[in-house]
């Protein structure tokens, strides 16, 4: 398979991040679950990413392919006209399109001028695979 050629790269983080970033996930209703080597090796994997205030980070109905953290500043949801929350930070959001395999479920704005980490799908199933082959190999 593919995903297990997949060069996984670890971008450094100040203690502080690292702390943010795994609590955030540990935090998530969907990423809760997974084990805890694989919400380092997610957590490590993560790179940085700046929007400026008034951006669009994740637009209803597009496909989806990236998972965020958000680090700085603060986001609201939207879908459709409605106003569904505001986002601050420690939180993540873009982990539906991901882990249902759907378009985006809701629009993303930047409220402020914000600071996320990131992950893309690609780095996300690599994980999720790899963890999947060795308890394989366990048996
Ligand atoms: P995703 O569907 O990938 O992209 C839009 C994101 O908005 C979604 O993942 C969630 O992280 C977030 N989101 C969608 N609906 C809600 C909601 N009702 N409350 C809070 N966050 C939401």
């Amino acid at each position: 398979n593919q995903l297990t050629h997949v060069t996984l790269t670890n971008y450094s983080k100040s203690e502080e991040s690292r702390e943010l970033i795994q609590k955030a996930l540990l935090e998530n209703d969907f990423m809760k679950h997974l084990e805890a080597s694989q919400i380092l090796t997610i957590m490590d994997c993560m790179y940085p990413t700046t929007l400026t205030q008034g951006c669009c980070v994740i637009q209803e109905g597009d496909d989806g392919s990236t998972v965020y953290v958000l680090e700085e500043g603060s986001v609201e949801v939207t879908k459709g006209e409605q106003k569904l929350c505001t986002i601050e930070r420690g939180k993540v959001f873009g982990e539906l399109a991901i882990l249902y395999n759907c378009t985006r479920t809701a629009t993303v704005t930047a409220l402020t001028d914000i600071k996320l980490w990131a992950i893309d799908r690609q780095g996300f199933q690599t994980i999720m695979m790899r963890t999947g082959l060795l308890k394989h190999s366990n048996y």
